[in-house]
């Protein structure tokens, strides 16, 4: 049984006001968060997209792209769930439902993409689209002084710069 005094009510521990649980400025990580949720958004439109062209492809190019889409793809769920655990880790929740995720996309599905040239030019786009996001959450996350958030967005834009590198180089004439 438990006694009375037990049920009382007990105080959160909580930091200084307006402050969480990471010492960081409460409202400015929930507009982080927000940043964060549009970027993972749109992410999750990029990796089904990029399975759409990793199933699709056809022709002379087929075993290379389709080798290729997947290394994107699998690069891209890792850092979906990076993302996810990280608005979490800033108290926030992460969408995680197809409605919303067409909803705050800011990438577009793509549908019945088959040739190389057009897979390749869709993926750079929405690679495209996603450095641009990035730059966006990396003002957010320094305009909260979350050097955490700051340096996974930092590291994943130099490897998706590179990425994109290498498919605008693929796809020179
Ligand atoms: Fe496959």
């Amino acid at each position: 049984m438990v006694s009375k005094r037990s049920t009382s009510k007990k105080k959160a521990v909580r930091g200084p006001a307006g402050l969480n649980s990471l010492g960081l400025d409460a409202r400015k990580c929930m507009t982080l968060v927000e940043g964060l949720n549009g970027l993972l958004a749109s992410y999750q439109v990029h990796y089904q997209n990029l399975r759409g062209c990793h199933w699709n492809i056809t022709g002379p190019a087929f075993f290379e792209l389709h080798v290729r889409f997947e290394e994107l793809y699998t690069k891209a769920q890792n850092v979906i769930d990076e993302l996810a655990e990280r608005i979490l880790t800033l108290e926030g929740r992460p969408l995680h439902t197809f409605s919303a995720y067409l909803k705050a996309s800011n990438i577009k599905e793509q549908r019945d993409l088959t040739g190389p040239y057009e897979t390749v030019r869709s993926v750079m786009e929405g690679m495209s689209k996603l450095i641009a996001l990035q730059r966006g959450v990396l003002t957010l996350a320094d305009g909260a002084g979350d050097e955490a958030t700051a340096t996974l967005i930092g590291d994943n834009v130099t490897v998706m710069e590179k990425d994109l590198w290498m498919l605008r180089a693929y796809s020179a004439k």
